[in-house]
């Protein structure tokens, strides 16, 4: 496998608790990967197994999606900056004060984690939008709350594969976008619909990829990575 600077895969660790968390983790490289882990596992398992991950050496996403007072967000983030993580998220329906305040409270942190934001959650479509007053199309909506992200001096959003290239035709060549419901060629879709393979993600502007079943649930974890970062590689940059 090539040497990766920046591993582009993020494996989500959709596990109901640290036991089965750091079960997949013992098949896994830190060099080619990073791992996100989500509300349950955290509500589960806590900044220990958080920290665990990191003293394995895997960089950690960890996404609890905050959306509160300004004051409330940024003193969660900050607490994230201590633990140490990788990046960290927030809903940007918050709003700029919000977004900034988080900003704000990890700027000075001595590790200071990505901070990137949620614009509208894919399970939500334009009836959703319109049921809480919100005009417009859901990419509309995606694309105005993504703008704002960037205004509040966020490093980015996550969206899916099919709001990738417009967001990358919309922001800064640095602003990062990170991207579920990607399923290799061939994959089981899982309760994806519209997905996109690692290379179409890549190729379109995504900056890092957010990927559970295909890997956790493979025989062997490693070597569907592998695949998948073979297949990226080429693709990237660096
Ligand atoms: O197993 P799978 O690859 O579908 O996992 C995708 C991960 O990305 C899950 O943790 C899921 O909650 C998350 N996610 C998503 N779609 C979004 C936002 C997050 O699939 N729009």
């Amino acid at each position: 496998m090539t040497e990766m600077t920046d591993p582009q895969v993020i494996v989500a660790l959709d596990f109901a608790d640290a036991v089965q968390a750091l079960a997949l983790i013992e098949h896994l490289d830190p060099a080619h990967c990073r791992l996100k882990v989500g509300k349950e596992l955290f509500t589960r398992s806590g900044p220990v197994l958080v920290e665990a991950l990191q003293e394995k050496g895997f960089e950690v996403f960890l996404d609890l999606k905050f959306h509160d007072i300004p004051n409330t967000v940024a003193k969660a983030c900050k607490v994230a900056a201590d633990l140490g993580v990788w990046m960290v998220n927030v809903h940007a329906m918050g709003g700029r004060k919000m977004m900034e305040a988080a900003r704000e409270a990890i700027a000075s942190a001595s590790h200071r984690p990505r901070l990137i934001a949620v614009t509208v959650l894919t399970s939500m479509g334009a009836a959703d939008l319109t049921e809480i007053g919100l005009q417009g199309s859901p990419e509309d909506n995606v694309r105005r709350l993504a703008r704002l992200a960037e205004l509040a001096g966020l490093d980015g959003v996550v969206c899916s594969p099919q709001e990738v290239d417009m967001l990358r035709n919309t922001m800064g060549g640095n602003f990062q976008l990170v991207t579920p419901g990607v399923r290799p060629a061939g994959a089981a879709l899982n309760d994806q619909t519209r997905v996109a393979t690692p290379e179409e993600a890549i190729r379109a502007g995504a900056s890092y990829l957010v990927i559970g079943r295909p890997i956790t649930q493979a025989d062997d974890p490693l070597a569907a990575l592998g695949v998948i970062n073979e297949g990226i590689l080429p693709l990237l940059s660096h």
